[in-house]
């Protein structure tokens, strides 16, 4: 016979068999989204309230929710725009409990439910058992439910970069006058959009021409560390128009947001169209290896909007309605415009006065998908429309820039932002 003492092993005690009940059964918005019982409960040993965690894996958000539920700050991040989103809408919409803090202060700590830790020592001297407070239960004040606290999201578009660094390999030819790595990378993201783009007679912005029986199109590619503006759009165009092509394709990692408006007019003064193409962030990493190329691209959808505009004495207000979203059929290569309440959106966030740089969210709107449970702590019924999404924005003041950005999230995580001046 051998026994555990028999070798310096010791048995495993604490292995977590009800992590799993619970978890499996939590509805899911992300495909690989982490029970919260568990991440809730590695929170609460390892942490106190105020404390700061970090998961550089966000997902769907597990850790910063049970954070915030836990009265943590928190910091997390995401390669992927999808799971950001996901996590943002999640956080916006989740209500928590009220716990009961010793001073008023999360950072003071909260009141715990505790129990009596009886130990023989404690039975055979008659001692007053030790209180053991529960440090995953704190006591709930019923009055009052909290939402999450403000962040900010940040994102860093240009991780794109990183990746160009392991596939650049050639030199460029002296006669180009451009460093090795730009002239290829064009290259190499001309020859992914169309196979038979001759580079050959390319001149200013547009870095490579595509000439089949079908069609004979200028491609214009957006910088590998920053976005297409409108200045390259029009360079591009007026490249083209000088070598007689009436088609612009423009190629980019991610676009200023007033292109839309750019293209439309452009393209109101005839002759000339204009595509404006986004890549696909990963297409670096994984594209090169792709069997469809032509899957890593997708013309740049914007959102359709209608801007009200309505007078309250001196001041000027302004409503913006979202009226609809353009969406990206992978497969079938066609971009189809979805209205607005058919489902398609799943959330929408207005800058109230876009500096052209930075989009600030002044207004937001979502589906809540299920109304929270918060009729006891406000004591009121909260009407079921109050969570569903709306299209209209609340009116407000037209502000220095006299500008405003809207920005869409579509059901697949995709987002796309139109900018628009106020008359
Ligand atoms: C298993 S999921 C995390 C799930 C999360 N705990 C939840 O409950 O939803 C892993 C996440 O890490 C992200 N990811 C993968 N590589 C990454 C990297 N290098 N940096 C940051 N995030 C990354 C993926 O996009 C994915 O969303």
């Amino acid at each position: 016979m051998r026994l555990h003492d028999d070798f310096p092993v010791s048995p495993i005690a604490n292995i977590w068999l009800d992590t799993g009940t619970g978890s499996f059964t939590e509805p899911k918005i992300y495909a690989v989204q982490t029970g919260t019982k568990t991440v809730l409960r590695c929170i609460a040993m390892t942490t106190d309230p105020g404390d700061l965690v970090f998961d550089p894996t966000c997902g769907s958000g597990t850790t910063a929710f049970c954070a915030e539920k836990l009265g943590r700050r928190w910091i997390t991040c995401d390669t992927s725009r999808v799971a950001i989103n996901v996590a943002r809408q999640r956080l916006l919409s989740a209500t928590f409990e009220h716990y009961k803090t010793r001073n008023g202060k999360v950072s003071g700590n909260f009141i715990y439910k505790t129990v009596n830790r009886v130990t023989l020592k404690s039975l055979a001297y008659d001692l007053e058992p030790e209180k053991v407070e529960l440090v995953d239960q704190p006591e709930v004040e019923r009055d009052a439910i909290r939402v999450c606290g403000p962040f900010e999201v940040m994102s860093l578009g240009r991780y794109s970069v990183e990746d160009w660094k392991g596939y650049v390999v050639r030199e460029a030819a002296a006669t180009y006058g451009e460093p090795a790595k730009l002239e290829n990378y064009i290259e190499t993201i001309c020859r992914l959009y169309r196979k038979n783009a001759a580079i050959q007679g390319a001149s200013g912005l547009v870095h490579a021409v595509a000439e089949t029986e079908q069609e004979k199109i200028a491609i214009s590619v957006g910088p590998l560390s920053g976005r297409v503006t409108a200045r390259q759009i029009n360079d591009a165009v007026q490249d083209a128009l000088a070598s007689g092509i009436l088609e612009v394709h423009v190629l980019g990692w991610a676009f200023e947001a007033n292109v839309g408006e750019v293209k439309s007019a452009l393209e109101k003064r005839g002759k000339i169209k204009v595509q404006l193409i986004m890549i696909r962030p990963d297409t670096l990493a994984e594209g090169l290896k792709a069997t469809q190329p032509e899957m890593l691209f997708s013309p740049l959808a914007l959102p359709d909007i209608e801007i009200e505009t309505e007078k309250n004495g001196k001041d000027k207000l302004v409503r913006v309605t979202l009226k609809g979203v353009a969406l990206f059929d992978r497969k079938r290569r066609t971009t189809e415009c979805k209205r607005a309440d058919s489902g398609y959106v799943s959330a929408w966030y207005l800058d109230e006065d876009y500096d052209g740089d930075c989009f600030v969210d002044c207004q937001m709107f979502f589906d809540f998908k299920k109304a929270p449970n918060i009729k006891a702590a406000l004591k009121a019924e909260v009407d079921p429309e109050e969570f569903t999404l709306t299209l209209t924005s609340e009116p407000f003041p037209v502000r220095g820039y006299k500008r405003i950005a809207v920005k869409v999230v579509d059901v697949y995580g995709n987002e796309s932002t139109v900018v628009r001046e106020l008359p």
